[in-house]
């Protein structure tokens, strides 16, 4: 199996939020539920102006592609800035997080070693109460 995927051929699939993630959207691109992919899976996800991807983990290994924008990447307490061109490796069970401080919306790719988003357990290391 063969396919190419963009967000235009996605453009009648919803936006995923979560009130966890203010501020974040996302799409699937690659993913068993999808598509009937395996092994792999790959989505878009968008942190707007504001937007705070909170800090979690989860077990599987992650990999971000920043496609626009930029954002403080928080590696388990240590912040970096990230921008455009980036590519960024996240080590299963590591706590990260992505905050958007600019005006302009941050995007990028991710990618698990997941055959679907929905095999990985989101994890907060924040305290909601
Ligand atoms: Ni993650």
């Amino acid at each position: 199996m063969i396919f190419v995927k963009n967000l235009a051929s996605v453009s009648d699939q919803e936006w995923s939020t979560t009130e966890k993630y203010p501020g974040v959207r996302w799409k699937f691109l690659v993913d068993a539920d999808f598509n009937g992919s395996k092994g792999l899976s790959c989505g878009f996800a968008e942190v707007l102006p504001g937007g705070n991807l909170t800090l979690h983990h989860h077990a599987p290994d992650e990999i971000y592609v920043v496609t626009h924008g930029s954002a403080t990447l928080n590696k388990s307490g240590e912040l970096e800035e990230i921008k455009k061109g980036d590519v960024v490796y996240i080590q299963g069970d590591a706590s990260h997080a992505l905050k958007n401080d600019s005006n302009e919306t941050f995007g990028f790719y991710w990618i698990f070693p997941t055959d679907r988003f929905k095999d990985v357990e989101y994890l907060s290391d924040v305290d909601h109460n």
